[in-house]
């Protein structure tokens, strides 16, 4: 029943050969950085959680998203890539991919039509984040399909999506024509904040193209990480559910507090500017809750972090534990005040991280922590 672990970096040689001199015997397994039993039951498992052919496993979020981009773009080519995308996407593509001649074009905002018209018959991938980070915002991810196979036919770019805060229980982007979804499996599919790990998940032509990269970078899963991710996995649906009706009871109660919150972004809402393309393509939002204090700078902010009692200050999100954090304090805190300015980051601005705890308690805490703003 359980998932056992081959906690081991090298197997035997086949002792065997056929007539023609072939090895016939555990030629499947190798060595560990190739592949590995346990970690290939995770990768099955996340396959079919995505309604894929093909899933690989990564030592990380950041190693499956490298692994992937460079799968299908090099030198002299270009990535169109939305700028709302994770603080750890854009320094890869701003630093290491531009060192190595990729460049990468960023547009703001979810518009489809401004993602297409961006890209060039240079463009290689198109990179998307949903829901986005902190303000969950949602694209039409079907038409940004839909758009790039009218104007550049069967060559059109590579899709490739970061669906983290989606999980697949909420959203399954390859149902939309994305070419690769890619997870950092650190957040909700593990779901206990104790591993770090990647996911890529789509066709097996595709998979196996990001599999030579796996190989060649050496972003492999341990087979360690592969059993807590695969733990974790079996109880995804329940957290999942967890996580999103807590946040939508969260996000109600905070738009109800006018006296000292100015904006909720959580797109159950119809408040918020996605709503309508969320619910057309989604089934669930997750657990980000974002929202803006009335009293600005940051001190506020601060004051509520501290007065709360279960969540806890903290970075990342996906784990059974609610968190809180200030962005331009942390995931942001690397841009320019002008940049987070644009983004809306203003120093009031809250993440939470809403987990599965009693809802009533995590509400209480919340307005417990917001008398301190
Ligand atoms: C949306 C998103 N993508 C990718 C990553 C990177 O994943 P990892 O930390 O597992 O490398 C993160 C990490 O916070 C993230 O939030």
């Amino acid at each position: 029943v359980g998932t056992p672990i081959y906690q081991n970096s090298t197997f035997l040689f086949p002792r065997r050969r056929d007539e023609d001199g072939h090895w016939v015997d555990n030629a499947d397994w190798m060595y560990t950085r190739q592949g590995n039993p346990t970690v290939a039951a995770v990768e099955q498992k996340v396959a079919a959680l995505e309604g894929a052919e093909a899933a690989l496993a990564f030592s990380s979020g950041m190693a499956a998203i490298a692994s992937s981009v460079v799968a299908f773009a090099g030198q002299g080519e270009g990535i169109v890539a939305m700028s709302e995308v994770y603080g750890g996407t854009v320094a890869l593509f701003n630093d290491q991919f531009k060192a190595m001649g990729l460049s990468t074009t960023w547009v703001e905002g979810v518009r489809p039509e401004a993602l297409v018209e961006a890209c060039t018959e240079s463009t290689r991938v198109v990179y998307l984040e949903m829901p986005t980070n902190p303000f969950n915002r949602c694209l039409d991810v079907r038409a940004v399909v839909r758009m790039l196979g009218k104007r550049f036919g069967r060559n059109r770019p590579k899709v490739l999506i970061d669906a983290t805060f989606a999980s697949p229980v909420n959203y399954r982007p390859l149902e939309d024509g994305v070419d690769l979804v890619i997870h950092s499996a650190t957040k909700y599919l593990n779901g206990h904040s104790d591993v770090i790990a990647g996911v890529v998940a789509g066709s097996k032509a595709l998979v196996d193209r990001v599999r030579v990269q796996m190989k060649n970078l050496g972003g492999s899963m341990d087979p360690h990480a592969a059993f807590l991710l695969a733990r974790g996995l079996k109880t995804l649906p329940l957290r999942m559910r967890a996580h999103n009706a807590n946040a939508h009871a969260v996000a109600q109660a905070l738009e109800s507090m006018t006296s000292k919150v100015e904006q909720v972004w959580y797109p159950s809402l119809e408040s918020h500017p996605d709503h309508r393309v969320a619910r057309r393509l989604m089934s669930g939002y997750g657990g980000i809750v974002t929202f803006r204090l009335k009293s600005a700078g940051s001190r506020a902010a601060r004051r509520v972090l501290e007065a709360l009692e279960l969540f806890y200050p903290a970075p990342s999100l996906g784990g059974v534990e609610s968190l809180a954090s200030i962005p331009s304090l942390t995931s942001h805190a690397a841009l320019s005040p002008a940049a987070r300015k644009r983004l809306g980051i203003t120093p009031s601005v809250i993440r939470l991280a809403v987990g599965v705890e009693d809802v009533d308690d995590l509400v209480t805490d919340l307005r417990r922590g917001l008398k301190a703003a």
